[in-house]
């Protein structure tokens, strides 16, 4: 919507004659969704459990076939409360984690990479909770299409926000355009009754005080003035004189004269030297700033005081609390399909959620396992490290992330580099190490 106020009422203009059109994007090699729901499941192997409840689930697997067995769990099926995703963009690179290991391909594009997100987005739409949210998160390559199929899959009706992320610092561009520093994530729901804890930002000092610009001399509550009339019909009460005045036209009072009173008694409205009523709204009632559609605070890792693992493509864990703590209660379970160095599910893991995380890069799983045992590192200054290897760590002095139950799983499949069973038996030691302490 441009700014302004949208008339109600527009049956003279074409588009309301246009509005029953639809339209769909179109790409070859484009499946059926019941093709898509022939998809072979993943054969699932548990190799190591911390017998805890409430219990999460990491699976080392190719997540279209792992979706696909979740689809057959009643535990899963329909009670996922929220999925975050950051798949990969389609830039056509490897990407290796800062000890120059190889941690995954972003090598598929143009139709095929759309065909990708679209199948998975179709199996996370079944797995989702009928109160659930699901974030996408994508650059500018391809966050366009995949808006139009998520309109498909998901219904336009349910599209929430474009949210813009501010992902790094200014560069120097050499290039004749304007510097790339921004990302984006598309918000659905699978209905109109979905989980929403409105995140609100603290007032600063500066902007309380721009913002909330009068002090009342009898409290010093500091307040601002907003008009006591609102557009609209003026319909019942509310389109009454109030103290002999009338609501300017095409208005209504905000609310019935008898309430203007009882305000107007308790201080709550200032009269200007000429006789105009104002509301006073104090900054004291304020939750503070409802959170809006661009967000400049969640820069991925960019100072050697972060903490991080590793990992290429790790996104702050801040941006992820945002998301969990908005669209997700405590005890609620948590899907990430493309889970990295595990950021989704170590934050839901703190914030008390139940968690699914899936990704088929062994080196992926590896991190996120470390990370729940030891969680991360301040970034610190990598290049004086002389090529020595980093010290062993002790399994004490750590900060586990882990506090419930895991089940690790996995994918018994030819396409997966293969784990080594001294790694599982390792993986079982750690994860169960001190697990009955908390
Ligand atoms: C952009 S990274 C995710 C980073 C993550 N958000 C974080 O904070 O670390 C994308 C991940 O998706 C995984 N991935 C790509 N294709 C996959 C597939 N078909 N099945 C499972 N995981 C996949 C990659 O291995 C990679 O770890």
């Amino acid at each position: 919507m441009a700014t302004g106020i949208p008339h109600q009422n527009q049956s003279q203009g074409s588009l309301k004659n246009n509005s029953k059109l639809s339209f769909r994007l179109e790409y070859e090699g484009k499946v059926s969704t019941e093709d898509i729901f022939q998809t072979p499941p993943a054969q699932l192997r548990c190799v190591a459990r911390v017998k805890k409840q409430p219990k999460s689930y990491l699976v080392y697997g190719e997540n279209l076939r792992v979706l696909r067995t979740l689809l057959d769990d009643p535990n899963i099926l329909g009670k996922v409360g929220l999925i975050y995703i950051d798949p990969p963009y389609a830039t056509g690179f490897g990407f290796e984690s800062r000890n120059q290991t190889h941690a995954y391909n972003d090598l598929i594009d143009g139709a095929d990479y759309l065909e990708f997100i679209r199948q998975r987005l179709i199996l996370l739409r079944e797995i989702l909770a009928n109160h659930g949210s699901i974030y996408v998160h994508l650059d500018e390559k391809m966050a366009f299409p995949v808006k139009i199929l998520m309109d498909e899959i998901f219904g336009a009706k349910n599209f929430r926000n474009w949210i813009t992320r501010k992902k790094c610092n200014p560069k120097n561009f050499t290039r004749k355009q304007y510097g790339n520093i921004s990302d984006y994530i598309l918000f659905y729901t699978k209905s109109d009754d979905y989980v929403w804890n409105q995140p609100f930002e603290s007032w600063t000092d500066a902007k309380a005080k721009k913002e909330y610009q009068y002090i009342e001399e009898e409290t010093g509550r500091r307040y601002k003035k907003v008009p006591v009339h609102a557009p609209g019909q003026r319909k019942g009460a509310t389109g009454q004189a109030w103290k002999g005045m009338l609501p300017p036209p095409g208005k209504h009072w905000q609310y019935p004269p008898e309430v203007l009173d009882e305000m107007d008694k308790r201080g709550e409205i200032y009269w200007s030297p000429t006789g105009n009523p104002r509301r006073k709204i104090y900054l004291d009632n304020s939750k503070g700033i409802a959170v809006q559609d661009i967000w400049l605070e969640f820069k991925d890792a960019h100072n050697q005081n972060i903490k991080i693992t590793g990992y290429p493509t790790e996104k702050n864990p801040d941006l992820i609390k945002r998301i969990i703590l908005a669209s997700s209660n405590p005890g609620d379970l948590i899907l990430d399909a493309f889970l990295g160095s595990g950021t989704t599910v170590a934050v839901a893991e703190e914030l008390e959620r139940q968690w699914v995380g899936i990704d088929n890069s062994l080196l992926a799983i590896k991190t996120t396992i470390h990370r729940l045992i030891k969680g991360t590192e301040a970034m610190g200054d990598f290049v004086n490290n002389n090529g020595n290897q980093p010290k062993q760590e002790s399994l004490f002095n750590t900060n586990r992330i882990l506090r419930r139950g895991l089940d690790l799983y996995l994918e018994i499949a030819s396409d997966l580099e293969e784990v080594p069973e001294t790694l599982i038996e390792d993986w079982d030691k750690q994860l169960n190490f001190q697990a009955n302490l908390w």
